[in-house]
């Protein structure tokens, strides 16, 4: 146990259960937990969370802590109904009402805060993040606490979001005091993150632009920053400065045709994998890069929800460096290319000649 901190000796205790009809037992040593300032990891309906009682300053802190991430960066606040997010936060009439119709779901808000939160919760900004998860474990256990839940992604900063219960695991155990392992998340992909006072997107998510537009009978605006060129100096969204969801190994996004895979990746001597669709895995075979599935070509929203997953998994094969084929810029297409971006620190190409670049370069 030498060089251990006391939180990574901490005794874990880790539940299975059934996400969508969770354990009387598991809720309560998890709403338990929260209550007494301790840390749960849980799975939502997006992706899992690592969370605390919004109120309690010293458990929101650990949070920070644990996860290795920058202070100034804020939560997310979960709540369990419009009325708790009316509480915390200050929302016009119909944006009000529309929640109301669109709540619980993967649409995270930012709106003027009322003050009532820790500054911890908020990085001392006047604003504040909320959300009302449609997942049942999460929404159970703000029913039995009692109280709204701070919550960041459950993975160690910089690393890809967890949506299965091993991820969260392999992160957090020993250093938080539960783990809900509710099996894969619905979506495997964040919420997206709307100013409902600028009616921007912040950061594009598993509720997309059209849905919102359908939602609020308005256009949000989706600039550099939604789509993940912008370096955002200025911290409209803090999270947007910092690195994310970058795995160790070396990442490349293909923006070239599908059809001409075979002829535009080469592994040039190094071991490589690549990751795409079934269709384009396919064109890769006999060419000596190994190739990681996402799913059908035709379903988007099967490839988005294993895009984590397969990240995740990209580290554990120790191959020099990967390609991953680009995603459609629609939908959910859109959110899963903000994520590609910064998991390729934007590195890019779209034939052999800019690929054997990118590798004299790295
Ligand atoms: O699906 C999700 O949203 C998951 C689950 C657990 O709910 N949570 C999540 O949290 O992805 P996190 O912390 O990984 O991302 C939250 C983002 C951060 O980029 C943060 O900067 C931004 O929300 N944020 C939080 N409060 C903000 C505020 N007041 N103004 C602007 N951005 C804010
Ligand atoms: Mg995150």
């Amino acid at each position: 146990m030498i060089g251990c901190s006391k939180a990574e000796r901490m005794k874990t205790v880790v539940c299975k259960t059934d996400p969508k009809r969770p354990s009387a037992k598991a809720i309560g040593v998890a709403a338990e937990a929260i209550l007494r300032g301790r840390l749960v990891v849980f799975p939502t309906e997006t992706v899992y969370g690592i969370g605390a009682n919004a109120f309690d300053d010293k458990a929101c802190r650990e949070v920070y802590r644990v996860k290795g991430r920058a202070s100034d960066n804020p939560l997310i606040v979960h709540v369990y109904s419009v009325e708790d997010a009316l509480k915390l936060g200050r929302f016009n009439r119909e944006h009000a009402k529309t929640l109301g119709r669109i709540w619980p779901g993967p649409l995270t808000v930012i709106v003027k805060g009322r003050g009532r939160l820790p500054e911890t919760v908020t990085a001392g900004l006047d604003s504040v993040a909320i959300r009302c998860p449609r997942g049942n474990v999460i929404r159970s256990i703000m029913k039995t606490a009692g109280v709204p839940i701070a919550a960041p992604s459950a993975n160690i900063s910089t690393k890809p979001s967890s949506t299965k219960g091993e991820h969260a695991i392999g992160y957090f155990i020993g250093k938080v005091s539960v783990i809900i392992d509710g099996g894969e998340a619905d979506y495997g992909i964040e919420s997206t993150i709307l100013d409902l006072r600028s009616f921007r997107i912040l950061r594009p998510g598993a509720f997309t632009p059209e849905q919102i537009e359908r939602a609020f009978g308005r256009k949000p605006i989706l600039g550099r920053i939604a789509r993940g060129t912008a370096g955002a100096k200025r911290a409209i969204s803090p999270g947007t400065k910092y690195r994310h969801y970058a795995p160790l190994t070396p990442l490349f996004v293909y923006t070239g045709d599908r059809k001409a895979v075979r002829s535009m990746i080469r592994p040039f001597g190094k071991s490589a994998a690549f990751i795409g669709s079934d269709e384009s895995c396919s064109f890769l075979k006999g060419t000596g890069v190994r190739p990681i599935s996402l799913g059908p070509a035709k379903s988007l929203r099967i490839r988005v929800h294993r895009l984590f997953d397969k990240l995740i998994e990209l580290d554990s094969l120790g191959v020099d460096f990967a390609v991953i084929e680009q995603f459609p810029e629609h939908g959910l297409g859109y959110s899963a290319m903000n994520r590609l971006r910064k998991a390729s620190d934007h590195k890019s190409f779209s034939n052999l000649e800019e690929l054997k670049k990118l590798l004299e370069n790295k």
